[in-house]
C-alpha cells in the first residue's frame, strides 16, 4: 500500500494525525492529512479551555469543524481531552474541592454529550501522574478533589457515551523500566479488578533525549494490552525523526494484537508544538515525505 492509512489498515489498524483548525484552509495541509491519515486528533481544539471558555457555556465551533472535516473525508476522531490538569480554562483553574468535581462532571457530560456516537475514542483522563520516580499522582486541583476523581471521570464518559471506547493518556509511560509507567499500570488493572470502565491506555509517546525510545516499549505495550485493555499510541513524535526509531515504535505496536493504531502529534515539521528545528514528524515543511516516512510506511507493510 501507498499511504500509511492503507498500510495500517491492512492489519485491521488505523493511521492518524492531530489536526489544528487554523491550518484547515492551508491546502498543502490537508492534502497530505487527507491522503495519509484516517484518524483524527484534535491538537487543541476539544480540551476544557477551548469547550467551556465560561462555566456552563459549551463552545464546540473549532471543535466540530475538525469534527466535520474528518467526517466528511470518511475519517474517524479520537477525543482529546475531558480532564486534564493543563489548559484548564481560567474559572476552571480557580476552583477546587466538590465545587471542582461537579464541574468536571458537568464538562464531561457536556462534551460527551454533544459528540455521543461519534467518537471513536476519548482521552477521558490525560497526565494524572507525576514524573520522578515516586509513582504518585500528579499534584493538581482535580487530584485535590479526592483520589477517585479518575474513576469519577470515567464512570460519567461511560454513562454519558456508551459507545466510545474510553482510554488514559499519558507521557513517559512507554518506558517499562519507569515509576510513572508501573503507577499507571497498577490504576488500569486496580480498574479492571474493579470493574471501572476502562478500555484502552494511550501511550503519548514523545521521544527526545531526556525520554528517548527504549526497546522495553513492546514489553510495555504488552504488559498494559494483557490487562484487557486496548493500546493506543496517541501522539508519536521523535525529536530528531530517527527513520529507525519510527519503525521500531511501527513494528512493537503491530507485534501487539490489542495496540490498534497509532497517532503522529501533526503532519509536517512546521506543524509540530516541538518547532520545525525538532524534525520530529513525518514530513518536511514543504511538505515532503522524509525518510522517517518511508521507514513507517514500509514497516506497516510488514517489511
Ligand atoms: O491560540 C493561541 C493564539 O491565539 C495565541 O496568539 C498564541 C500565542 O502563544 O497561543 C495560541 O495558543 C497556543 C495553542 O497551543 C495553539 O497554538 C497555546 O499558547 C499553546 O500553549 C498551545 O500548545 C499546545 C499544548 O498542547 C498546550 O498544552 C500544543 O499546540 C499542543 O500540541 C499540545 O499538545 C499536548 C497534548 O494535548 C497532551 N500531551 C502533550 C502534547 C504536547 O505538549
Amino acid at each position: 500500500e501507498s499511504t500509511l492509512a492503507a498500510a495500517a489498515e491492512q492489519t485491521g489498524r488505523y493511521f492518524g494525525t492531530a489536526i489544528a483548525a487554523g491550518k484547515l484552509g492551508d491546502s498543502q495541509y490537508t492534502t497530505i492529512a487527507n491522503r495519509e491519515f484516517n484518524m483524527i486528533t484534535a491538537e487543541n481544539e476539544m480540551k476544557i479551555d477551548a469547550t467551556e471558555p465560561n462555566r456552563g457555556q459549551f463552545n464546540f465551533s473549532n471543535g466540530d469543524r475538525i469534527y466535520n472535516w474528518a467526517v466528511q473525508n470518511g475519517k474517524r476522531v479520537r477525543g482529546h481531552t475531558l480532564a486534564w490538569h493543563n489548559q484548564q480554562p481560567y474559572w476552571m483553574q480557580q476552583l477546587e474541592g466538590y465545587d471542582l468535581r461537579q464541574a468536571m462532571i458537568n464538562h464531561i457530560n457536556g462534551v460527551v454529550g454533544h459528540y455521543k456516537g461519534k467518537i471513536y475514542a476519548w482521552d477521558v483522563v490525560n497526565e494524572a501522574f507525576d514524573d520522578g520516580n515516586s509513582g504518585a499522582r500528579r499534584n493538581s486541583n482535580l487530584q485535590r478533589t479526592g483520589n477517585d476523581w479518575i474513576e469519577v471521570a470515567f464512570r460519567t464518559a461511560r454513562a454519558a457515551d456508551p459507545d466510545a471506547k474510553l482510554c488514559y493518556n499519558d507521557y513517559n509511560i512507554d518506558n517499562w523500566n519507569w515509576a510513572k509507567t508501573q503507577a499507571v499500570y497498577n490504576m488500569v488493572r486496580d480498574f479492571k479488578s474493579r470493574g471501572v470502565p476502562i478500555d484502552c491506555v494511550g501511550l503519548q509517546s514523545h521521544f527526545n533525549s531526556n525520554s528517548p525510545y527504549n526497546p522495553n516499549y513492546r514489553t510495555t505495550i504488552q504488559s498494559f494490552a494483557a490487562l484487557g485493555v486496548d493500546v493506543q499510541i496517541t501522539e508519536l513524535d521523535i525529536q530528531g525523526g530517527s527513520a529507525s526509531t519510527y519503525a521500531s515504535v511501527v513494528n512493537d505496536c503491530l507485534a501487539v494484537p490489542r495496540c490498534t493504531g497509532i497517532t503522529v502529534w501533526g503532519v509536517r515539521d512546521t506543524d509540530s508544538w516541538l518547532g520545525s528545528q525538532a524534525s520530529a514528524l513525518l514530513f518536511d515543511g514543504n511538505g515532503n515525505k522524509k525518510a522517517a516516512y518511508t521507514a513507517v510506511l514500509n514497516a506497516l507493510n510488514g517489511g
